[in-house]
């Protein structure tokens, strides 16, 4: 059997954090020894918020250095940036015409906006058929991502379905890949990490700001010699993410013992979190000294993804009559 192409993409609208570390960097970074990978960094995608040009391709190449510092290898996996492949939104239109309307009314992303009472763009509306659009075009089949993508990815698929039933065998259908112990990371503030919530810490944040978030932390307002629940704690939840077992069994221990202040495991949860990705500043720091490295591997990852991307999108032309 061929070895499965794996595919995933990460909006360039701000500098990437824990939660898109967990929730896909890290996944994707393991899965480009299993298989075929391509991750591209969805500037398209981010064009829906960030309308600074300066901006939007300073936070591109930041989550490409990123990427990279955190262990993706671009002579394992293909990495380039979405509008260097413009035909996706060729098949993002072809796709459009088979969407129905409340297919994407449903999606999450659209109904937290309209809820908040903001008036989304046609654009934000459209999001999940882009998407739709990235997977197709690479013939994926696996799509590492957090929990909050798995409805794109299902309607990603029907639109594959329905498709394949009116034009024939010209879509490989794609299945979701989520780790369930870092699915859905949380802030600082305890709901799901997010930019939009301001709750973020980066995965390169300086070491005073870090040790200003951790300490933020938000704690209910137990005392030093109170019981305290592990169960409900942002704290427990990250310092997880990082410390082995025994490290976090003893945590929970002294959480329930009392004698310990938040603060004190706060400080723990920060060396943590330093530590963790201390080995990866270096490397960031290498990259980002040449810019002519990034832009080679950007130059050669277009051409890669080009290559895979040209023959499916004639596949769809000639089958949908647009040829
Ligand atoms: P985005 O920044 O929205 O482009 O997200 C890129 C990837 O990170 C997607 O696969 C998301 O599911 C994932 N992700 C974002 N926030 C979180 C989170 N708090 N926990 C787990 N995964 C996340
Ligand atoms: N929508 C995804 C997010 O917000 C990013 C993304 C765009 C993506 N296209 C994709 C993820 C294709 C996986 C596959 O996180």
């Amino acid at each position: 059997m061929a070895a499965p192409r794996i595919l995933s993409g990460i909006k360039p609208t701000g500098r990437p954090h824990l939660g898109n570390y967990f929730g896909m960097m890290r996944p994707g970074i393991e899965w480009q020894d299993r298989g075929d990978a391509f991750y591209f960094i969805a500037d398209y995608h981010a064009f829906t918020t960030v309308h600074q040009p300066e901006l939007l391709r300073e936070y591109s190449r930041g989550v490409a250095l990123d990427f990279l510092a955190c262990g993706l290898d671009p002579a394992r996996a293909v990495l380039f940036r979405q509008s260097d492949v413009p035909e996706v939104t060729e098949l993002a239109w072809l796709l459009t015409c088979l969407t129905p309307m409340p297919m994407l009314e449903n999606c999450h992303a659209y109904k937290d906006h309209q809820s908040k009472g903001k008036v989304p763009s046609h654009g934000l509306f459209a999001y999940p058929v882009l998407m739709a659009a990235d997977i197709l075009l690479y013939d994926s089949n696996i799509v590492p991502v957090g929990r909050d993508q798995k409805q794109h990815v299902e309607v990603t698929r029907d639109l594959a379905e329905k498709a394949n039933r009116m034009f024939g065998e010209i879509f490989v259908v794609p299945t979701p890949s989520i780790v369930q112990t870092t699915a859905t990371v949380i802030g600082l503030d305890g709901q799901k990490m997010s930019k939009s919530y301001g709750n973020t810490i980066d995965i390169f944040e300086e070491e005073k700001a870090l040790r200003k978030k951790v300490m933020g932390i938000v704690t209910d307002s137990a005392a030093v010699e109170d019981s305290k629940d592990p169960a409900t704690s942002s704290i427990v939840a990250l310092y997880r993410l990082f410390a082995p077992e025994s490290d976090v069994a003893l945590m929970e221990d002294q959480f329930r013992a009392g004698g310990i202040g938040y603060g004190e495991f706060k400080k723990r949860l920060f060396v943590a979190i330093w530590e963790t990705f201390a080995p990866f500043r270096q490397k960031r720091a290498e990259l980002a000294a040449d810019p002519a490295i990034l832009d080679g591997i950007l130059a050669n990852g277009a051409e890669r993804a080009r290559a895979v991307a040209l023959p499916v999108i004639e596949r769809v032309r000639r089958a949908t009559g647009l040829r």
